[in-house]
C-alpha cells in the first residue's frame, strides 16, 4: 500500500485507528508520510508563533483541537509552560494517550464539538489552535457548525488560527503557473506538464468558495477575519493558507 494509500480519505475514526495501531511514526500517525513533516515541525511552528500573538502573553487559556502526537502539542507544550497558560486539548481519547499528562495540561477526549465538554469555557479561551483539521471536519460534518463553535469559545481579544487549510483552487492555480509546472518536473523527473482542471467538481475538497465563506460567516458574527498565507519555507505552502480570526 502507497503512503498516499494509506493516508487518503482519513477519518476521525481512522485517526483513532492509526493512534492504537503499532509501528508507525509519529508523523504517520496523524495522517502524514514522514517526508511531509520530518524536519518541519519547528518552522510550522514558529510559524504558527507569529499568527497567534497571544501566546506571547502570561497566563492565557490556549486550547488545541485536534492536535494529534507528533511534534506539534509538545512545542506548545513547552511555550504554555514559558509563559504559565493553561493547556486544554481536544482529541481522541486514543490519539491523547500519546501526549504525557501534565499539571498544566486539561484533555477533553472526544471529537469537537459534539464531545469534549467544552461549553463550559465558552468566551473564556484567548488562544485556539485548529492545525491541519479543517479538511476532516470537510467530509464527515458542517465546518460552518464547527466554526461557530470554535467561536463560541473567544475571549475578547482571543485568537482563533485555523492552519493549513488544502485549498483545491490555490493548489490549482499552482499548477497552472510557470512555478508550479517546474516544481511537478523536478518532484516526478519528468518532462510532464500536470494535470490541471477548472470547472470541474472538486468533491470533499476544500476551495476558495469555502474558505472565503469561513471568512465572511466568521465576519458577520462580529469576528476580524483574514485569510494568511503560510510561510514560504513550510513544505505545502503552495497548495496551503490559513484563517486567522480575532475577537475585537
Ligand atoms: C492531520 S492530524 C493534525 C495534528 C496536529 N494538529 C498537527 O498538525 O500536527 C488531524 C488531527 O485532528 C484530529 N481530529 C479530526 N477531527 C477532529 C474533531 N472533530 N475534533 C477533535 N479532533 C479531531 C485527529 O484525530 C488528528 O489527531
Amino acid at each position: 500500500m502507497t503512503d498516499h494509500q494509506r493516508f487518503a480519505a482519513l477519518t476521525f475514526d481512522g485517526f483513532r485507528a492509526l493512534a492504537a495501531t503499532d509501528g508507525l511514526s509519529r508523523y504517520e500517525r496523524i495522517g502524514f508520510p514522514d517526508s511531509y513533516r520530518a524536519g518541519h515541525e519547528a518552522n510550522i511552528y514558529r510559524d504558527v508563533r507569529r499568527k497567534l500573538t497571544n501566546l506571547d502573553l502570561r497566563d492565557q487559556r490556549v486550547l488545541d483541537i485536534g492536535p494529534g502526537c507528533s511534534d506539534l502539542p509538545h512545542l506548545l507544550l513547552e511555550t504554555c509552560r514559558q509563559q504559565g497558560h493553561e493547556l486544554l486539548l481536544c482529541d481522541s481519547p486514543e490519539m491523547l494517550a500519546h501526549i504525557p499528562d501534565d499539571p498544566r495540561v486539561r484533555k477533553f477526549p472526544g471529537r469537537f464539538p459534539q464531545d469534549g465538554d467544552l461549553a463550559a469555557h465558552a468566551g473564556r479561551v484567548d488562544v485556539v489552535l485548529v492545525y491541519s483539521v479543517l479538511q476532516y471536519v470537510f467530509v464527515e460534518a458542517s465546518v460552518f457548525d464547527f466554526l461557530d463553535a470554535c467561536l463560541a469559545l473567544l475571549a475578547p481579544g482571543g485568537q482563533l488560527l485555523i492552519g493549513d487549510v488544502p485549498n483545491v483552487s490555490k493548489r490549482k492555480r499552482f499548477f497552472a503557473s510557470d512555478a508550479g509546472v517546474r516544481c511537478h518536473r523536478a518532484f516526478t523527473g519528468t518532462d510532464e506538464t500536470p494535470e490541471v482542471r477548472f470547472n470541474a467538481p472538486d468533491r470533499g475538497k476544500i476551495d476558495d468558495a469555502a474558505v472565503l465563506a469561513l471568512v465572511a460567516r466568521a465576519r458577520a458574527a462580529g469576528f476580524d477575519a483574514y485569510v494568511v498565507p503560510q510561510a514560504a519555507e513550510l513544505p505545502m505552502a503552495n497548495r496551503r493558507e490559513d484563517i486567522l480570526i480575532v475577537r475585537p
